[in-house]
């Protein structure tokens, strides 16, 4: 354990010092412009509100199988945009990438430091926790903006209070089973070693 508190301790201060020399930490609230103005709320937002409740999945596709969420390819903007607003101004960027095969440069808005791992599918799917926890009423923003501090205090609070959504799910019957025979407290993301440095460190 201790190597890897130093090497953290080292790449922390290193970290604090680069982001200190260049202020590029990735904030609370940082809403970059975007190489096509796409809007979540257009897309994603519900009728009243003048969207299209396209599901998240649709475009994430990667959020319930795999680690990466995925900034969706223009083939899944050409399945609709071959057809709606085909002409539209706004969409010229799409076709130029289209017509040049390279991809939209979206600029990356949440971005956790390299030494930190998070999993969507373990959230999502296995935790069954929405999207709207962590990233705010995405559904409503013209403009996605990062909601939450993507700090560890951030990830750990939350492991304290979550409690493992077990129903359904052979894996924890057992520990489920230990945990009632200690407490009656509910089994938390904290009881099944959601605090520990090497669950979220390599
Ligand atoms: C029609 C496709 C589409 C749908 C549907 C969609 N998104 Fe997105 N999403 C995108 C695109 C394109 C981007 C990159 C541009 C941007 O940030 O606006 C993005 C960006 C994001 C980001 C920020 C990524 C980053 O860089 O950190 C989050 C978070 C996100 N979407 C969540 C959601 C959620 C939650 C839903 C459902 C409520 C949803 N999206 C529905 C296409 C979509
Ligand atoms: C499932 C269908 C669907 C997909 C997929 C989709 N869109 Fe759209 N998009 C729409 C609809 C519907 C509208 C609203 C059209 C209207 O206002 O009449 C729209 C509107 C837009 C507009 C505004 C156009 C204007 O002239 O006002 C932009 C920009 C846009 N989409 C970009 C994208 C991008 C980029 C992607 C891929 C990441 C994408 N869309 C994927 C259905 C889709
Ligand atoms: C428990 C919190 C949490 C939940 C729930 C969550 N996300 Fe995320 N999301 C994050 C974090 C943290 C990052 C940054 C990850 C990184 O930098 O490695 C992120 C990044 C993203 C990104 C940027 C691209 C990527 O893959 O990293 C997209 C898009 C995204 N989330 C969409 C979604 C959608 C859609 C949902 C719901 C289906 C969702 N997220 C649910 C915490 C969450
Ligand atoms: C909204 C609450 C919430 C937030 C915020 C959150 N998590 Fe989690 N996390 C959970 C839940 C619930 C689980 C349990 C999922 C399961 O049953 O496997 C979990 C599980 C995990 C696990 C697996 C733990 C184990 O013992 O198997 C890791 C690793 C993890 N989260 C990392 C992170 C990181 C890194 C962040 C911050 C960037 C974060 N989480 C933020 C709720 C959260
Ligand atoms: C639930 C996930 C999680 C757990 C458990 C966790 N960390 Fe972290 N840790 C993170 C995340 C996410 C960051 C990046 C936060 C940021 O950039 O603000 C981080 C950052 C760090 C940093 C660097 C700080 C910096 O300035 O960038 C150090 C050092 C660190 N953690 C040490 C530890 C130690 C030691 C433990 C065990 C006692 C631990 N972590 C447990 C998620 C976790």
């Amino acid at each position: 354990m201790i190597p890897i508190l130093i090497l953290l301790g080292v790449l922390g201060g290193a970290k604090a010092g680069l982001d200190f020399v260049w202020g590029i930490g990735v904030q609370q609230g940082y809403a970059p412009g975007q190489p096509i103005e796409f809007s979540h709320r257009i897309h994603a937002g519900t009728q009243e509100n003048g969207g299209h409740e396209i599901d998240c999945n649709y475009c994430h596709t990667g959020v319930r199988k795999s680690k990466n969420a995925n900034i969706p390819s223009t083939n899944i903007c050409m399945n609709c945009h071959r057809e709606i607003k085909k002409d539209s101004p706004k969409l010229q960027p799409l076709r130029d990438a289209v017509a040049s095969g390279k991809p939209i440069e979206w600029v990356r808005i949440h971005n956790l430091p390299d030494l930190a791992y998070f999993n969507h599918s373990q959230h999502v799917k296995v935790g069954g926790i929405e999207c709207q926890k962590c990233h705010g009423e995405i559904q409503e923003m013209d403009v996605v903006e990062q909601h939450a501090e993507l700090t560890m205090g951030w990830c750990i609070n939350c492991h304290r209070e979550t409690q493992v959504n077990a129903e359904g799910n052979a894996y924890y019957d057992k520990l489920l089973e230990m945990h009632k025979d200690k407490t009656k407290e509910p089994m938390t993301v904290e009881d099944i070693g959601g605090l520990e440095c090497a669950k979220c460190h390599y």
